[in-house]
């Protein structure tokens, strides 16, 4: 009898499957393409960095790297308690909000059940629910927006788990107040919905849902957010999940016991209480998205109504390849490809300069050359300075 092949061995569920492809770093795109000052605007990260509050708190923690994290994270989960209007045991702290995700995924899927998913959403949700054996039904956007009518319509007998992005990746979109205490209301007791705000603190408030209401009142609900994004702390990885006690006492058994680490959790409550870097990363972001978009118009190009820090472009031809010539320029955007979005790219809101220099590449690649004489007047260069 022959051995069987690794192949064989591995989970049936992995068949099919393909590795996330997450935006190339700097330094491996100059390396290939033997360019320098080479931009990224492809992972939705903060482009003014980290606040200077968690960079002074990694260095104060630094010292300490012999010793293992707080498992419990005892001090960042009362920073985020008093921040949240939450108690401790609502929380559960990830290595990024994607380890909640998996977390949610181990904790409560099995080969059978159904997920109801958004389509196009973050490809992560689709991604997990495969490698749980689960059926994955995928309910496409209305106007660019998740469709909690027919997501609810979708829920039979055999669904677990209902993913919300909140703003959607890769659209940018948020779902009104109101459609999300709907969907919450059609919904059974034991179907569990799980709330991605990774971007939702660059949401104008009146359209920010009370999510955490949900979770106060008990409902079967996971809120998920993140210091990856608005906070500037990607590369830590850290992540925090808001749900009501019994769903965390749950997810603590399948979490690694330090699963974030010190330095991230130091910086993470640093941050959580610089104010001013969060106002000027929404004012930088809000000014980069009406200076993207009035010059995407320009173009004649269209994207959804983004209310987060990225933007989906429809380029109206294949976007790889406007990708790759973007890439050679040494700007790194994100192609999207799947049956839906063949001719967009995600480009994430920049610094000014980096704003202009996307447009100006990209009416290169499509022949669009001349400059455009909004561009030298961007507005929000001086906020850089400060953050
Ligand atoms: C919608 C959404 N959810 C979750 C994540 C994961 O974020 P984290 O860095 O916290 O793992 C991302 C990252 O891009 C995202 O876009």
């Amino acid at each position: 009898m022959t051995a069987r092949s690794l192949e064989e061995l591995a989970s049936p569920y992995l068949q099919g499957l393909v590795p996330y492809i997450p935006g190339k770093p700097i330094d491996e795109v100059e390396r290939e393409l033997g360019i320098t000052r080479a931009i990224k605007l492809a992972s939705n990260e903060n482009p003014l960095g980290p606040s200077p509050l968690a960079l002074r708190a990694l260095r104060d923690a630094l010292s300490e790297s012999h010793r293992y994290p707080d498992g419990g994270g005892y001090y960042l989960k009362q920073g985020l308690a008093r921040h949240l209007g939450l108690t401790s045991d609502h929380l559960v702290l990830g290595n990024g909000c994607n380890e909640l995700l998996e977390l949610m995924a181990r904790c409560f899927l099995l080969p059978g059940d159904e997920v109801v998913i958004a389509d196009p959403a973050f490809v992560i949700y689709g991604m997990l629910a495969h490698l749980q054996g689960c059926t994955t039904v995928r309910v496409p956007l209305k106007a660019w927006t998740h469709d909690l009518e027919a997501m609810a319509k979708a829920v039979t007998s055999k669904t677990k788990m209902v993913f919300v992005g909140n703003p959607n990746n890769p659209t940018g979109t948020a779902v009104r107040p109101a459609e999300l205490t709907g969907l919450m209301d059609a919904l059974p007791d034991d179907v569990i919905v799980v709330i991605d705000e990774a971007y939702i603190e660059y949401v104008p408030p009146e359209m920010a849902p009370d999510s955490l209401g949900f979770v106060r009142q008990g409902r079967p609900v996971i809120v998920l957010r993140t210091f990856s994004k608005i906070y500037g702390l990607a590369g830590l990885r850290v992540g925090y999940g808001m749900a009501p006690p019994p769903m965390v006492e749950l997810l603590e058994r399948v979490r690694a016991p330090f699963n974030v680490n010190t330095l991230a959790q130091r910086a993470a409550l640093a941050a959580l209480d610089d104010d001013a870097h969060l106002s000027n990363s929404r004012s930088i972001n809000e000014l980069g998205r009406a200076y993207l978009s009035g010059e995407l118009q320009r173009l004649g190009l269209e994207c959804p109504p983004s209310v987060a820090n990225f933007l989906l472009i429809d380029l109206k031809q294949d976007g790889r390849a406007v990708a790759d010539a973007l890439l050679r320029m040494g700007v790194i955007v994100r192609p999207l490809g799947g049956a839906t979005l063949k001719t967009h790219i995600r480009v994430t809101i920049g610094t000014p300069p980096e704003n202009e220099r996307f447009i100006e590449a990209l009416r290169t690649v499509l022949g669009k050359e001349q400059r455009s004489a909004l561009s030298d007047q961007q507005p929000g260069k001086e906020l850089i300075a400060e953050g």
